[in-house]
């Protein structure tokens, strides 16, 4: 059907003020995932046998597209592996390590890699770690336990071990998550919000006594769909409120019902997620008239869907079987730039973000084991997001054009933020056109940026909404600097294609 440009065709303005700023962005929330599941680990960080794999087997394919996507953390080992696992499984000599059933996935583990890999291979990807311990089967003595390893400096039974595995200095992970997603039944050894509030502060307590300089997140809700969401968050902060850094959030959106404008939707769920928690937060801090303000960490989160049928035939009790490989199209391209403008929308409040996963598992980047490493349309918007959002978020004005779908109403036609980076005197705009019926003509008010001109303008669109990246046609879905944005006295035009995610580049005039 040929599509009307004239009707299909919509309208946003939006004006930018150089004063009008959210905050100072975390580089963080530019992060992302490796869990032990699937082929994120086996076949996807480490494959010995495979032609490009380095002396301790590491993917050197796999490492170059996961720098390209310039992540400053990355979460490890899990998710709801995490909450089964004996960390020390995973240390000392590789021929002494347990295979272990992993009952989270219903595979079989084989402790290859362990956290010592795991740190290895984050630096030569030019990452930290983000570390989560095991409160499911676990609890403090394994929690204080593991920071030692990790952390202190020698001199103690875990640092000296540490150092007797051939690791002289400390890793000194910054980052840990006080267990996974604790309120969820599906998870081993899942807690009431009581029972997880207590470990989790006693935990938090004994690992800022072993390493003081650490960071803490406690779970908040598996998702805001959860039976207890709101009263979770509210009684475990009740608990850890002083021992603590941050509160997790996660989502996962999918279009099962391939009703793409409801789809493209989905992040005004993700901003009243966002707000609700941190108005539970903020109650909680008003309730102890307590001076710090705790801020959130949106580990893990993304598009999951594609291969939930699949997953139910995979043989259980297999190493590293293809597990949550869903294989992305252009339309979920879309919302996961949409999902990275929501998390910068409350960039003063979110300092941690992690798209979940990195690798084969729900991930931008996939491997074929033995074959080669491609870019999936996810990578894109990510990308882009990372390298070019680092600065100041800035708060737009928007008037665009809206539509209603059967879950929302009023849901605007553009979604956009700007950022700007002052070092380089840059300034960014991301913007997703979510009209699947054509343009939408775009004018933006550069208050005090009137001496900036666009740099360029890059596009990710495809005629086909389905359209998706494979190892036989890997780049099938790729951005383009063909976009015709275009800025004169501090005012920018520019048609955005349908469907499609745009970032617009610009900088000042020299
Ligand atoms: O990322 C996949 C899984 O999703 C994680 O293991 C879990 O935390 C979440 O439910």
């Amino acid at each position: 059907m040929e599509v009307n440009v004239v009707t299909a065709t919509r309208k946003a303005a939006m004006i930018l003020e150089k004063d009008y700023r959210i905050s100072e962005i975390d580089p963080r929330v530019y992060g992302s995932f490796v869990e032990h599941l699937g082929r994120a680990v086996y076949g996807g960080v480490y494959e010995p046998g495979h032609p490009t794999a380095d002396e301790q087997g590491f993917r050197r394919d796999v490492l170059e597209l996961v720098k390209e996507l310039n992540t400053p953390i990355i979460r490890y080992p899990g998710g709801n592996f995490v909450s089964g696992y004996n960390w020390e499984d995973g240390i000392g000599p590789k021929e002494n390590r347990p295979r272990r059933l992993d009952l989270a996935w219903r595979t079989v583990e084989t402790n290859e890699v362990g956290v010592n890999e795991f740190a290895d291979w984050a630096k030569k990807a030019g990452s930290e770690v983000m570390m989560a311990i095991n409160l499911g089967t676990r609890g403090v003595d394994a929690a204080r336990n593991i920071v030692e390893y990790c952390n202190h400096p020698g001199g103690s039974y875990y640092s000296d071990l540490r150092k007797s595995h051939g690791y002289a200095e400390p890793h000194g992970f910054k980052l840990w998550c006080l267990g996974n997603e604790m309120d969820g039944p599906w998870q081993i050894g899942a807690k009431t919000a009581y029972e997880y509030g207590r470990v989790a502060a006693e935990s938090a307590k004994v690992m800022k006594w072993v390493d003081p300089s650490i960071e803490l997140v406690a779970c908040g809700s598996s998702n805001i769909a959860m039976p207890t969401f709101g009263e979770w968050e509210a009684t475990i902060l009740d608990h850890t409120y002083e021992h603590v850094d941050y509160v997790s959030l996660h989502t996962y959106y999918g279009n099962r019902d391939n009703d793409t404008p409801n789809f493209l939707a989905r992040t005004l769920g993700m901003d009243e997620f966002i707000n609700s928690v941190i108005a539970i937060c903020d109650y909680i801090k008003a309730k102890k008239r307590s001076k710090k303000t705790l801020h959130l960490s949106f580990d893990e989160w993304n598009v999951w869907f594609h291969s939930n049928e699949a997953d139910k035939k995979v043989e259980p009790w297999t190493v590293a079987p293809p597990l949550l490989e869903d294989v992305y199209t252009m339309e979920d391209a879309l919302l996961v730039g949409s999902m990275l403008i929501s998390l910068l929308r409350r960039a003063d409040r979110v300092k941690v973000a992690c798209i979940a996963q990195l690798i084969n598992v729900i991930a931008p980047i996939m491997t074929q084991n033995g074959g080669p490493a491609w870019r999936q349309t996810i990578f894109y918007p990510f990308m882009h997001a990372s390298l070019y959002g680092r600065g100041v978020a800035l708060l737009p004005v928007i008037k665009s054009d809206k539509y209603d779908t059967k879950e929302f109403t009023d849901v605007p036609y553009l979604d956009s933020i700007a950022v700007l980076n002052e070092e380089k005197d840059e300034l960014t705009i991301f913007a997703v056109n979510r009209n699947i019926e054509g343009g939408l003509d775009f004018t933006c008010d550069l208050r005090g940026f009137a001496d900036y001109s666009v740099v360029e303008h890059i596009v990710l669109a495809h005629e086909d909404l389905k359209a998706v990246n494979t190892a036989d046609n890997p780049n099938n879905v790729q951005p383009t600097a063909g976009g015709g944005a275009k800025a004169d006295a501090g005012k920018l035009t520019a048609l955005l294609p349908k469907a499609s995610w745009n970032v617009i580049r610009l900088a000042k005039r020299s």
